[in-house]
Order: C-alpha cells, then sequence, then structure tokens
C-alpha cells in the first residue's frame, strides 16, 4: 500500500500528469495520493488541457483526470503548513510532474517558498524516493548542472522525452508508455503491453533466419 505525491509546476507536459494520476487512482496498490499545483501550473493545464484546476475542492480532480476519486488530496501550493511540508507525515515517494526549470532550480539550492519546493526538500532530508520529471529545450547549463546536482544527491531525473521504439501510433501511446515508465520507479504495478524484449523479426527474415538489426 503506498502513499504518493504529486507536484504539477507549469513546464509543458501537462498531460504526463494526467495520465501518471489516472493510474494511480485506478491502482490498488495506492491508497493515498497527495496532489499540489503550482499557480504557474495551474496556468498551463489551462493552455494544454482547457481545464480549470485553481484551487483545492474535489473538483480539481474531476476536471484533470475526468473522474472523482476520494483517494486524493489536493493542497494549495501556497499552504506551507499542510502535511506535506512535515517530515513526520509519512508518503513513500514524490513525482514532480512535469517540472520546470524553475522548480528544478529552487529544489536543487533548498529554497522553499512554496508547498511543492517545501515537500521536495523533505523528501530529500528524509531520504525518500523523489522523481523530478523536468521539460525544457534546449537546456541551458544552469539548467544541466542543476539537474547533475539533485541527480548526485539520489533524486531520479526522468525528463520528459517521449521513446519510438514500441511504434507508437498516437500521442496516447506515447504517454502511455512513458507513463508506465514513471510507475516502474515509483514501484506500482501495471499492464504494460510494449517492454522492450529485443528486435522482433521482420517481414521476409523470419524464412531466411537473418537476425533484425
Ligand atoms: C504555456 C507555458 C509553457 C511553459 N513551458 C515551460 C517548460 O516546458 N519548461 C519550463 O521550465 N518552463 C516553462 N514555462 C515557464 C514556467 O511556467 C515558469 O518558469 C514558471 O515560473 C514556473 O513556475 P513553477 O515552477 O512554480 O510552476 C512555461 C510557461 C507557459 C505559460
Amino acid at each position: 500500500m503506498k502513499s504518493i505525491t504529486v507536484g504539477i509546476t507549469g513546464a509543458s507536459g501537462s498531460i504526463y500528469a494526467q495520465s501518471l494520476l489516472r493510474h494511480l487512482c485506478a491502482s490498488s496498490e495506492v491508497t493515498r495520493l497527495d496532489l499540489i499545483i503550482s499557480q504557474a501550473g495551474v496556468r498551463v493545464v489551462g493552455e494544454e488541457l482547457g481545464v480549470n484546476v485553481a484551487g483545492t475542492e474535489r473538483r480539481v480532480v474531476r476536471e484533470l483526470i475526468g473522474a472523482d476519486s476520494d483517494k486524493v488530496i489536493v493542497h494549495s501550493v501556497a499552504d506551507i503548513g499542510a502535511t506535506v511540508a512535515s517530515g513526520s507525515y509519512l508518503s513513500d515517494a514524490m513525482v514532480i510532474v512535469p517540472c520546470s526549470m524553475g522548480s528544478l532550480a529552487a529544489i536543487a539550492h533548498g529554497i522553499t517558498r512554496d508547498l511543492i519546493h517545501r515537500a521536495a526538500d523533505v523528501f530529500l532530508k528524509e531520504g525518500r524516493s523523489l522523481i523530478l520529471v523536468p521539460r525544457e529545450t534546449p537546456f541551458n547549463a544552469i539548467h544541466l548542472e542543476n539537474m547533475l546536482k539533485l541527480a548526485r544527491l539520489g533524486v531520479r531525473i526522468i525528463p520528459a522525452m517521449p521513446s519510438f521504439y514500441h511504434q507508437p501510433q498516437t500521442i496516447d501511446d506515447l504517454i502511455e508508455h512513458f507513463t508506465y515508465r514513471l510507475l516502474d520507479h515509483l514501484g506500482v504495478a501495471h499492464k504494460q503491453q510494449t517492454r522492450w524484449e529485443g528486435s522482433k523479426p521482420r517481414a521476409g527474415e523470419r524464412e531466411s533466419g537473418r537476425a533484425s538489426a
């Protein structure tokens, strides 16, 4: 049984957060989800998914994932007195998806002016699992140095970089495959059909016995 904290910041890629939350809400292994959305996150979710996730009411979850879930507790990003601001509150893992370069920098430098940064700081100090899903392109040297610093502290940096080896046909295929990678890192079981199992023989090669590249 797991309790997971999810932060959504104002980087592009809100659809990754939506997909991950849908999976986590559906998982029987996950009993509690603490959700925090930054002000910029609210703006970008609005731009990209066309929904309004301002506030902390249950409506926010419905807007974001298209269904109600009583597992999710929505916190105000300004509420630095919320449960997740304390190391005595137990949560197994935190994922910030997507993670802006601004939030990444704040976490790398221990600056905790909002609840997302404070919760991440708590996960670091308590030695708990912290996963960041940064999205920016190109990266400048500051971004790269901050990521290196965090990686050396044990933070898992899983950039929002979709893969293509599973031959996705739709955007949903891309997002779904990336979400499975996050679930693997969170230790949450899923029904992925797209794990890499080595190259499959191409048409014509099966008969000739030639291996594909
Ligand atoms: C539509 C939109 C897309 C953005 N995309 C990114 C992005 O991909 N990466 C990033 O680091 N910042 C991006 N930003 C800028 C951040 O939202 C901005 O730096 C903000 O201050 C981050 O604050 P937060 O970390 O508290 O969410 C974007 C902003 C907007 C409005």
